[in-house]
């Protein structure tokens, strides 16, 4: 199938290089030159594990290809993703700007039958705001219609999660729109959900707001083990074992961050709000993950008796391991809360250290994992990178001033740790 996908950002790009991988044409649009012309170099402008060689395949055998103009490859395609970003706004509803100026410029280019499918996170009401739009550009109504098809892939695991779904959500108002989009994945062989456009755009809202949830009351319960001695692992694992709960992310840690849950959950809010319904257990699924950070600092501070002149190796700044990105990242309150209590900071991430920098140029930051521990009061397991669990802890903690280690997401046994002559804290259990 011809397929142009708008917005080379993380969900656009790889869908792009993924149908491409499947042997449609597909032609990647962006306004912004460097990311095409980067994507022509075969580098992608993203961090993704696998994303880069699949990226060159297609455009090595000229699957993949990219433009600037969204009138030039609507002229061209089939079937138009529309894959920009939505910023939380103010009040925490989605900022569809964006997504308003392509579904224009789309609107205006169309000149045979095509498919125009919203990727974006949206609120419900956006596929019809996208119809409408375009229908105002002076389209015929029989000359297109508006599809949701929400994204589910995890940074880190974004290819996998795109050639492996758990499902794949189709929302539209005819059946024969609906089945082109199955004809364009049928070789996935995933479950497909055939609904209406409200209903596919809640779908995606609804789950992750499920999943920030799951995350909040196993770190609530974490905050539970901990006074009452007992061990969230062991809760966890006895919770996940019922089938009808299951195992995963219901791993207890320093709480959710990331570009798509703290997005969502407030959209899920705002959503509500609209409608006329108060749903303020979402308001405390974020303060519940708020208040789980910042408790963890407090924990810290008390442990070294303040934070002023402290030094304390982080590791880890990524929101979340085999990603660069650090959007809504732990280690953003972290870092904030330590300099503002004027701490002294020494960072380490294999990856994200660039991106950090943007935020936060004048704290120290190391080449290697040993160098952040030298001379620190403590450190700060941040982000769960595999590189940490291997890690020579007494050679970890040879150069520190005190051997003090604060788990953040329970990479270590605490008998290991104590055996190389830590104090070892972590969430969720003594
Ligand atoms: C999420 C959704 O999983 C994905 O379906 C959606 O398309 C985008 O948002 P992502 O943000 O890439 O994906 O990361 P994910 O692996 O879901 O982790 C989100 C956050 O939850 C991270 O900060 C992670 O550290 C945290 N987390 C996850 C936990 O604290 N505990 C868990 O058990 C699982």
């Amino acid at each position: 199938m011809k397929v142009a996908v708008i917005g080379t950002g993380y969900v656009g790009l790889v869908t792009g290089v993924v149908l491409a991988e499947l042997g449609n044409d597909v032609i990647c649009v962006d306004n912004d030159q460097s990311k095409l012309d980067s994507i022509q170099r075969g580098e992608s402008p993203i961090y993704e594990p696998g994303l880069e060689e699949l990226m060159r395949k297609g455009i090595h055998e000229g699957f993949l290809t990219v433009s600037n103009s969204i009138a030039d490859a609507a002229s061209k395609s089939e079937v138009i993703f529309i894959a920009v970003g939505t910023p939380p706004g103010d009040d925490g509803t989605p900022d569809l700007t964006a997504v308003r100026a392509v579904a224009k410029s789309i609107g205006q280019a169309i000149t045979h039958q095509t498919v125009v499918v919203n990727k974006s996170t949206v609120p419900v009401g956006s596929g019809e705001l996208v119809e409408q739009i375009i229908l105002e550009q002076g389209v015929p109504a029989h000359l297109f219609d508006v599809v949701s098809n929400p994204e589910f892939l995890r940074e880190g695991s974004a290819i996998h999660d795109t050639l492996h779904p758990d499902r794949i959500v189709i929302g539209a108002k005819k059946k024969e729109a609906a089945m082109r989009l199955v004809e364009l994945y049928a070789t996935l062989e995933a479950p497909m959900v055939i609904t209406d456009l409200n209903s596919a755009e809640l779908i995606k809202y609804a789950s992750n707001s499920f999943l920030a949830m799951k995350i909040s009351f196993i770190n609530a319960i974490s905050r539970i083990c901990e006074l009452a001695d007992a061990n969230v692992a062991d809760v966890s694992k006895g919770m996940g074992m019922d089938k009808r709960i299951g195992s995963q992310f219901l791993s207890a840690g320093l709480g959710w961050g990331g570009s798509c849950f703290p997005k969502d959950v407030l959209g899920m809010l705002s959503t509500a709000k609209r409608y006329g319904y108060d749903f303020d257990l979402m308001q405390n699924v974020i303060d519940i993950n708020d208040d789980q950070t910042l408790n963890f600092v407090r924990r810290i501070e008390k442990r070294l008796g303040g934070l002023a002149g402290k030094r304390i190796g982080i590791m880890g700044l990524a929101f979340k391991p085999n990603t660069d990105d650090i959007r809504d990242a732990k280690s953003l309150i972290i870092v904030e809360e330590i300099v503002k209590a004027g701490g002294i900071v020494s960072a380490y991430d294999p990856i994200a250290a660039e991106n950090f920098k943007r935020v936060f140029p004048n704290i120290e930051y190391k080449d290697g994992v040993y160098d952040v521990s030298e001379d620190a009061d403590a450190l700060v397991l941040v982000t769960e990178w595999n590189e940490f669990r291997q890690l020579d802890l007494n050679r970890l903690g040879s150069k520190m001033k005190t051997r003090v280690l604060f788990d953040g997401r329970r990479v270590y046994k605490r008998e290991t740790a104590e055996r190389a002559g830590f104090d070892y804290y972590t969430i969720g259990s003594r």
